[in-house]
């Protein structure tokens, strides 16, 4: 078998297209979607993720508004722009980059971000929301990957699932996301992780296998089942060379459909973003 691959790029243009009517309403009724993203310190992949945020607002109308902090900036500082961006009226999502310089407390950074402006979806209260079923937002990455398989027609109900990785990010709140009672969701979760045993008896029998590990070459051809749909949510910098967490070339062999690194998951982050600021926009004005 010869995997079909999903295009992530492709889906995620067509979501940041459908948004367009809705910003545009906004903008009409005098309320404009606005994001502001804050950035501390230098690292370069942050910078990177940063600027894509920027363009994708800019291309869809929405404000952006970019605070770009020194490295040294400290605990009190960060706290104060978080509440400055918290009342201001202009700005309706408040997102701040991760990961954070060792000497901040990211706990107390995210916790201190309105939940009505959280288009993360990281504050505790936007998590429980999603375990007890009454979203608010959800956190971007883990819709995103929900989105690519209703969009590729994957069938999630009933299936057999493993994600591999139980990060606070993707891993936790996207097997919270698809053991729901809930359209796109239904499915039977198992969750691998660093100490799971023999993880691949348990990733032979998914029907979809999620990777968001962060470690590359993670999942290789025998641990995947004949027709699984494969999603690869890794990005690892190899020798310069972005790489996922799956052997893309021996899971295509074995898998009926596969995200790419780059232009799977990746861009859908971006696009479920752009849908959480929409929709941060809607809630304030009480659409
Ligand atoms: N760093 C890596 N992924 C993310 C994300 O989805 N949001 C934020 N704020 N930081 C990140």
């Amino acid at each position: 078998m010869t995997a079909q691959i999903i295009d992530g790029k492709k889906i995620s243009m067509d979501i940041r297209e459908e948004l367009r009517p809705r910003v545009d309403l906004l903008t009409d009724k005098g309320a404009k979607p606005g994001l502001a993203v804050v950035l501390v310190g230098d690292d370069p992949a942050s910078q990177v993720y940063v600027r894509n945020k920027e363009r994708a607002c800019e291309k869809l109308g929405i404000l952006s508004v970019k605070h770009d902090l020194s490295q040294e900036t400290s605990q009190e500082e960060l706290l104060a722009l978080v509440e400055n961006l918290n009342q201001d009226p202009s700005i309706h999502g408040v997102l701040v980059q991760l990961p954070l310089p060792s000497h901040i407390n990211e706990k107390e950074i995210l916790y201190a971000i309105s939940p009505e402006k959280d288009v993360d979806g990281f504050h505790p209260q936007n998590l429980g929301r999603l375990v007890i079923g009454d979203p608010l937002f959800l956190p971007c990455t883990p819709w995103g990957v929900q989105e690519l398989l209703l969009r590729s027609g994957v069938q999630v109900e009933g299936k057999n699932v493993v994600i591999f990785g139980r990060s606070n990010i993707v891993g936790k709140p996207l097997t919270m996301m698809l053991i729901q009672k809930a359209k796109g969701a239904n499915a039977t979760v198992t969750v691998c992780h660093t100490r799971t045993r023999n993880p691949e008896f348990f990733t032979r029998s998914a029907d979809i296998l999620i990777a968001a590990a962060g470690s590359p070459g993670l999942v290789t051809s025998e641990m995947v089942k004949e027709g699984a749909v494969v999603i690869d949510v890794g990005i690892n910098k190899v020798n310069d060379r972005l790489v996922g967490d799956v052997d893309f070339e021996g899971v295509s062999k074995v898998a009926s459909l596969i995200t790419p690194v780059p232009g799977g998951a990746g861009p859908m982050t971006i696009a479920m973003l752009m849908a959480n600021t929409v929709k941060a926009a809607e809630y304030r004005i009480g659409l």
